[in-house]
């Protein structure tokens, strides 16, 4: 194949927020698929929280990116060719394809999907890895009853949207924690959550008391920080708190702050507990399809903010997540058609 395939990958570990010069574009020809391999031409890549993580030295759940390695990141795309029985060229798939325009992946870890049955970035979004952190989180750690008080941060973004919409399908009080006035009302209007709490221009505790009076049974958090210490302090007893993520700490150079009201754990006989979505991976399947269904009979809306530009603009595109300039879930263009 004549074409040329632009990559981005890591050139610096970075301190802090990741600055352009933390990154190297650059371009090779397009590889030959080897046995058992599908060449694709990305479409759309998952910008994800995570990969601020992936740039960090050290021992985590998956090892870092190395220096001059091409940036994770999953994808989806169109087969291009094939040398695996499972895939034929025009199908389409996601998997770990890498800041990059084409990707040579073994068949075997990649998933086959249909462009007709949903657009292709919901299956990086609602149907994809957020959703399925937020189907299992909520539902297998957080354990939601009937009229329990569902709080979940991040709540106008990729997982933190679908927590709180399927709190309202298990018939929860689904609160949402926000950044901005706009944010809010999304949150509220268009996701249908019973309330939201815009914490750039609220004091949080305050709000929480306000909207949760009975306190607090499920607190699914994605950002952790001050956020986390307020929820804490508004446990109701037996409460669960499943550890999503925590991204106000991503970025720290002084270390991560971690919960000070951490004794409300053990006043309310409350759990906090993390989870990593890849351990429920064999349930995929039929948490998409139940996902699917909600999704026909309009009770899951999926929102994805789709940024133009391709894999060169991927280094500023991924700061929109923690200036919290994305709606739902982001998602860098590459090559739509
Ligand atoms: N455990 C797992 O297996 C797993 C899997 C996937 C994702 N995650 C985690 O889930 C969380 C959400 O990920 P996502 O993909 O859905 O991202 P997202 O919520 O779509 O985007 C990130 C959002 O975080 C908010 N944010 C950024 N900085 C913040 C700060 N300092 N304080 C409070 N909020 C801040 C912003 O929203 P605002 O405008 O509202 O501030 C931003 O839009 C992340 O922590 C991620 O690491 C965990």
């Amino acid at each position: 194949m004549d074409a040329v395939n632009h990559q981005v990958r890591l050139a610096a570990r970075p301190v802090g927020l990741p600055k352009p010069t933390d990154w190297e574009h650059t371009e090779e020809p397009v590889g030959e698929p080897g046995e058992g391999d599908v060449l694709i031409k990305v479409k759309y890549l998952s910008l994800d929280p995570a990969m601020r993580g992936w740039m960090n030295d050290g021992r985590s759940y998956i090892p870092p990116v190395g220096i001059g390695e091409v940036m994770r990141a999953g994808g989806c795309g169109e087969v291009v060719k094939s040398r695996h029985p499972r895939f034929a060229p025009g199908d389409h798939v996601t998997g770990i394809t890498g800041i990059q325009e084409y990707a040579a992946l073994a068949g075997d870890g990649l998933v086959k999907v249909n462009p007709g049955l949903a657009p292709l970035p919901v299956y990086l979004g609602t149907l994809g890895i957020p959703g399925m952190t937020a189907y299992f989180g909520l539902l297998e750690i957080g354990k939601p009853r009937d009229g329990d008080t569902v709080v979940v941060s991040g709540a106008a973004g990729a997982v933190g949207s679908v927590v709180g919409q399927i709190a309202k399908i298990k018939g929860c009080n689904a609160v949402g924690i926000a950044g901005g006035e706009e944010k809010c009302r999304h949150v509220v209007d268009e996701l249908g959550f019973d309330a939201a709490i815009d914490y750039k221009s609220e004091n949080v505790l305050a709000g929480l008391r306000r909207e949760c009076r009975e306190g607090i049974d499920v607190y699914f958090d994605n950002v952790g920080g001050e956020i986390l210490d307020a929820a804490l302090a508004c446990l109701a007893r037996g409460a669960r708190v499943p550890l999503c993520g925590a991204i106000s700490q991503y970025n720290a150079t002084d270390g991560m702050q971690g919960p000070r009201n951490y004794m409300s754990l053990l006043v309310n006989r409350a759990s906090m507990t993390g989870f990593l979505v890849f351990d429920f991976a064999a349930h995929y399947r039929e948490a998409a399809q139940e996902m699917t269904g909600w999704m026909q009979d309009g009770r899951l809306k999926s929102f994805e903010d789709v940024a133009p530009g391709g894999v060169d603009r991927f280094p500023e595109t991924l700061l929109r997540l923690f200036s919290g300039e994305n709606l739902g879930k982001l998602v860098l263009e590459v090559s739509p058609d």
